[in-house]
């Protein structure tokens, strides 16, 4: 992106506040006593800072600046993180709510989620930080001409389905849980009524009355309903172990997935055949099934899929496998496996997050691409950004609009690849969340309203 010369005229008096020990006061007050000023290309650069030192920042301290602007101006900050990983500088803008922006061990430059229209501003910059070591470093804020109307205004960059995980008592007993489901979302996941553990607690004894009454739901609201999930180790029924000793496991596999996906064909045209098989260093789960049926179990559960609905698409769904690591691995590699035998159509990254523990934008859209390059779909299957965990230090109002950056990173990601056809995220709303409201991970508010990362979804797929 080329940068323009727009002229952000104006000397700024730079003080910085905080918590600075004394010996680090010396270091700092150059810059406590320097000016920020403007120079040519709309760059300011703490003036006087001998060798272009950046501005240094400890955890809690805030620098303050103050521009004038003659016309609408996007801001980025060059920025760059000391002594830890984790780190986010806070930009307030006229006082207003926080933008947060998440340096790197790298320079790098980072988009400050503002709009600045033409006059004076008083900007501040804080660092909120885990460890007391931690250091952030600024060298530059710049000021690019920007269209005139905010990115608000444009429209969502690609329009993909946006769905959630359903309950189906809060269905049934809560009008306005059901209203805000219709209201937002296209798509449902049964939350828990599709998996073996509900659907056949005891061998011959089916339970399909809350899947059915869900379906059902969907079919009458237009939406589509993804099957969640037909082998799932954590939560397959106890007496399957037993097949092990008196029975025929493989036997109770077929007829589990072909009575569930005959009973459902052309209604649930989507299936997580096996849930969360691999463990965070790329091997294989040990569960009821991997024990009877040997690491097999994994194809032969897609095998019995598409034997049962050849209509169905039929996807692998995985936790913590949306970044470079070992379950990706193991992951891609089961997925290469299965699509040269004709066995998968897609796969679920899950991204269950935290604000300060989540994939960028870039690592998303790589893993994205992986599967684009494999032929395969993929969704968002579960995501949810939990806050609930972070010092009290950081304001609510910071913390959501940086949960709201975590969802538009990720709904950007899944917008920019064409194989990504669906993005659903583990509830309704805040109150109704596995991980409880005090975490407040999902897109509306403990009273069904809607937050700033519905509207960050929204603008990237619609
Ligand atoms: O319905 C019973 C209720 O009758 C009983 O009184 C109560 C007390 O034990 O348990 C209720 O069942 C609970 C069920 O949620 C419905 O609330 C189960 O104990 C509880 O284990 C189950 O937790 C679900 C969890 O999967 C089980 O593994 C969560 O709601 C659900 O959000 C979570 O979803 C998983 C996805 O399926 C796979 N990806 C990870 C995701 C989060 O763990």
């Amino acid at each position: 992106m080329g940068w323009l010369t727009g002229v952000a005229v104006g000397v700024a008096a730079l003080s910085i506040g905080g918590v600075v020990p004394a010996a680090h006061a010396a270091a700092l007050r150059g810059l406590e006593a320097e000016r920020m000023s403007a120079s040519k290309g709309s760059v300011l650069r703490a003036a006087g800072a001998s060798g272009g030192r950046a501005l240094k920042l400890r955890p809690r301290g805030v620098a303050r600046t103050v521009v004038r602007t003659h016309g609408p101006r996007a801001v980025a900050l060059r920025a760059r993180l000391r002594g830890c990983r984790r780190g986010s500088l806070l930009v307030s803008i006229d006082g207003g709510p926080a933008r947060r922006v998440r340096p790197g061990l790298r320079w790098a430059r980072h988009r400050v989620r503002a709009l600045l229209p033409a006059g004076r501003h008083r900007i501040a910059i804080r660092f909120a930080a885990p460890r007391h070591r931690c250091r952030a470093h600024v060298d530059r804020i710049r000021f690019r001409r920007a269209g005139g109307s905010a990115p608000a205004s444009a429209g969502p960059l690609r329009r993909v389905p946006l769905g959630t995980a359903v309950d189906l008592h809060d269905l049934r007993h809560d009008a306005a849980y059901e209203q805000a489901l219709r209201k937002t979302y296209v798509s449902i996941t049964p939350e828990n009524e599709m998996k073996m553990d509900w659907l056949q607690p005891a061998e011959g004894r089916w339970n399909f009355a809350a899947a059915d009454a869900l379906v059902a739901y969907a079919q009458r609201n237009g939406l589509a309903v993804r099957g969640h999930a037909l082998i799932f180790g954590e939560q397959t029924p106890p007496w399957v172990s037993r097949k092990w000793l008196f029975g025929d496991p493989a036997r109770t596999m077929r007829t589990h997935i072909r009575t569930v996906m005959r009973r459902y064909a052309g209604r649930v045209r989507v299936w997580d055949v096996v849930n969360e098989a691999f463990d965070d260093y790329g091997g294989l789960k040990t569960n009821a099934w991997s024990r009877m049926l040997g690491p097999g179990y994994v194809e032969l559960a897609f095998r019995y899929a598409r034997e049962a609905d050849p209509t169905a698409k039929l996807f692998y769904n995985e936790i913590n496998a949306e970044t470079d690591n070992r379950k990706r691995a193991a992951t891609l590699r089961l997925v290469e496996r299965l699509k040269a035998k004709g066995l998968i159509d897609g796969v679920g990254l899950q991204m269950h997050t935290a604000l300060g523990w989540a994939p960028t934008r870039e690592q998303l859209e790589s893993t994205l691409r992986e599967y684009e390059r494999i032929g395969v779909e993929v969704e968002i299957t579960e995501m949810d950004v939990m806050i609930g965990h972070l010092d009290a230090a950081e304001s609510i109002d910071s913390r959501l609009l940086g949960q709201a950056d975590v969802y538009r990173d990720a709904a950007t990601a899944c917008a920019a690849v064409a194989a990504c056809t669906r993005f659903t995220v583990w509830g309704v709303a805040d109150a109704y969340s596995w991980k409880g409201i005090e975490e407040r991970p999902l897109l509306l508010d403990g009273a069904l309203q809607p937050k700033p990362a519905l509207t960050a979804v929204r603008q990237a797929i619609g």
